[in-house]
């Protein structure tokens, strides 16, 4: 049996997420550029390569897998991919089976993901204003969106609402956006804006530290620290008033690289060793190799050595001096 992935710093890979498209139905400004080329479909992996390529982490000691995009509802087959993988669920060998969701095709697939053992979503959804959603994705309808969370929570689905924090776009909005979430029973995770693809003169007016909505917040609220409940990067409180969970996701004021579980299997099999790093291992040419078909021994093989390049951290800068961004790749091809 092929032990368990542990890093060089002792961080156990426990968390794989995986890009199954690098297609959206939106454009959202923070993640892509208005015109994309999108990839041909020979470089995509089959729906038969990822069950593979995500079934030899579960074999290697992941508990949670998470399918995200460009949008992951928009690839075709999706449903038989998440049965197919929920059979780990079954055997005991994987917690939780999720997505990560901008929720446009929510409506028309929350009954049948529950069905297939999902149990939560993170659904992305930074405003509840239709001129201010359209702006940020580029031509999103949120009432769309609306009804794709309400058809979730339906199904029986949990639902985490993402909100990039954007100062000057949605700053005024979390109040309103803490009430729609207590309202529904969803919960709420704020993130901070990070410097991938093109970082233009708006993207760094529009970088907000989250230290200062949390420093506005604790002025009328009470929080209450809570221990990590996801194994994801948020850090919890629970509002001591409303008895809602607010997440911040804090990449640039508070790095939480440190306990890093995670990597990226992108659409095409690269696997990133973190999302702010370009340094990839090829897993497609792996399994592709005539002769690796059979068993995954050259996978594994392949699986060991990426770990061992897993780098401590990330290094991003919001700043209007460095030209360049961090990573020069746009936020959908690893889907966050
Ligand atoms: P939970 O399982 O609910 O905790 O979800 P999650 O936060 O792990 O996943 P989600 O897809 O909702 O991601 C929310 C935000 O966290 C996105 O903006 C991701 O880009 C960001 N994120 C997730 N993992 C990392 C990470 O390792 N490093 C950084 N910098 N950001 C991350
Ligand atoms: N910075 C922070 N979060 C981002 N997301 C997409 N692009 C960025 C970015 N540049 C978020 C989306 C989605 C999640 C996967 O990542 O809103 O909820
Ligand atoms: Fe699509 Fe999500 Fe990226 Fe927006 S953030 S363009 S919804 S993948």
């Amino acid at each position: 049996i092929a032990p368990p992935l542990v890093d060089p710093f002792g961080r156990a890979i426990t968390y794989l997420r995986v890009s199954v498209t690098d297609r959206c139905d939106f454009r959202c400004v923070y993640c892509m550029s208005e015109a994309m080329t999108f990839l041909p479909k020979t470089e995509v992996l089959s729906l038969e390569e990822i069950d593979r390529i995500a079934s030899a982490f579960v074999r290697r000691g992941t508990r949670k897998l998470r399918l995200t995009g460009g949008e992951p509802l928009v690839r075709r087959g999706i449903l038989e991919l998440v049965r197919s993988l929920g059979r780990h669920l079954d055997t005991g060998r994987l917690d939780e089976l999720t997505l990560t969701t901008n929720g446009s095709q929510l409506a028309r697939f929350a009954a049948d993901l529950h069905a297939a053992g999902v149990r939560r979503v993170n659904v992305s959804l930074d405003t509840l204003d239709p001129d201010k959603f359209a702006a940020i994705t580029r031509w999103g309808r949120l009432p769309q969106v609306i009804d794709g969370i309400a058809a979730a929570s339906a199904a029986g689905l949990h639902v985490k609402l993402n909100m990039v924090a954007l100062a000057g776009v949605n700053d005024g909005e979390i109040d309103a956006m803490l009430a729609f979430a207590a309202r529904g029973g969803h919960d709420l995770t704020l993130i901070e804006t990070m410097p991938l693809g093109e970082i233009d003169g708006d993207r760094v007016d529009q970088y907000l530290p989250l230290s200062r909505v949390r420093a506005d917040l604790e002025r009328r609220w009470t929080l209450h620290d809570l221990p990590d409940a996801t194994g994801g990067p948020a850090r919890y409180v629970r509002i001591g008033e409303t008895g809602q969970r607010l997440g911040f996701i804090t990449p640039l004021t508070h790095n939480f690289c440190e306990s890093c579980n995670r990597v990226r299997l992108t659409a095409t099999g690269q696997l990133y060793m973190c999302l702010g790093q370009d340094d990839v291992a090829d897993l497609r040419a792996v399994i592709r190799t005539p002769g690796n078909g059979d068993d995954d021994d050259a996978l594994d093989l392949a699986l060991n050595e990426a770990i061992t390049r897993k780098p401590k951290g990330h290094d991003f800068v919001i700043d209007r001096r460095s030209a360049t961004p961090a990573v020069r790749r746009h936020m959908s091809v690893t889907g966050g």
